[in-house]
């Protein structure tokens, strides 16, 4: 799967952004409140507008601090997927129920420095894993190849039915690093600026989509 990210497309035309991206499988919205990451994106009011701009499932990364609080309205309003940082959780467990029980998938997000075996019996309360394959916070920056052990043993867990998750990978992908995070076993890959600032983001996320199948 292929889930763009809007954090590199033209925020005063979300709609028609949107549309130029209509194959993909989920448009990934980055929410970034400057605590928890340096930056500032947008929140729920462009959320709940995006909701009725595209049919696209949304894919909403919640980089923010005190999502047990927050995150939960973005399941109200629509989102797919509503994916929290366990750097930021008070309550994980907790957080993913009530998601689910909003509508929404749940998802758990790793920084590249966080590791993966102490979350495992959290992630079994889980629908996606995101792997961040860069410091979380900019589109643009370069993918961090080591994160890709912590996509093998994501893998492997799935694999042998340990959890049963999306694993996504976020940051820096591109037609240059794609190929090896497919090898490591990513279901569903984020890619913005490999997207956006293409001529066409249509045709560069089936580029991607072709390369991820090889
Ligand atoms: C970064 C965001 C990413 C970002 C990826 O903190 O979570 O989703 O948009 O951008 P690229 O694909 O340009 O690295
Ligand atoms: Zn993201």
């Amino acid at each position: 799967m292929i889930a763009p990210s809007i954090l590199s497309a033209d925020f005063a035309r979300l709609a028609d952004e949107a549309a130029a991206v209509a194959s993909a499988d989920w448009l990934h919205v980055d929410v970034m409140d400057a605590h928890f990451v340096p930056n500032l994106t947008i929140g729920l009011p462009v959320v709940k507008s995006l909701r009725k701009a595209t049919d696209l499932p949304l894919d909403c990364h919640l980089m923010i601090e005190d999502p047990d609080r927050w995150a939960i309205g973005y399941a109200e309003a629509g989102a797919y997927n509503v994916t929290v940082h366990v750097e930021a959780a008070g309550d994980p467990v907790a957080l993913a129920k009530n998601l689910r029980a909003a509508g929404a998938k749940a998802g758990l997000s790793l920084k590249p420095g966080t590791p993966l075996e102490p979350y495992v019996d959290v992630l079994k309360h889980y629908d996606t894993l995101l792997v961040m394959s860069v410091e979380p916070g900019f589109g643009g920056q370069s993918f961090m190849a080591e994160v890709l052990d912590k996509v093998r043993a994501a893998r492997r867990l799935v694999d042998t039915g340990h959890l049963r998750l999306v694993v996504e990978i976020d940051g820096g992908i591109n037609a240059d690093t794609i190929e090896q995070a497919a090898e490591a076993g990513v279901d569903c890959f984020v890619a913005g600026s490999a997207v956006y600032d293409a001529a066409d983001p249509g045709v560069a996320l089936e580029r991607l989509r072709e390369q991820a199948a090889r």
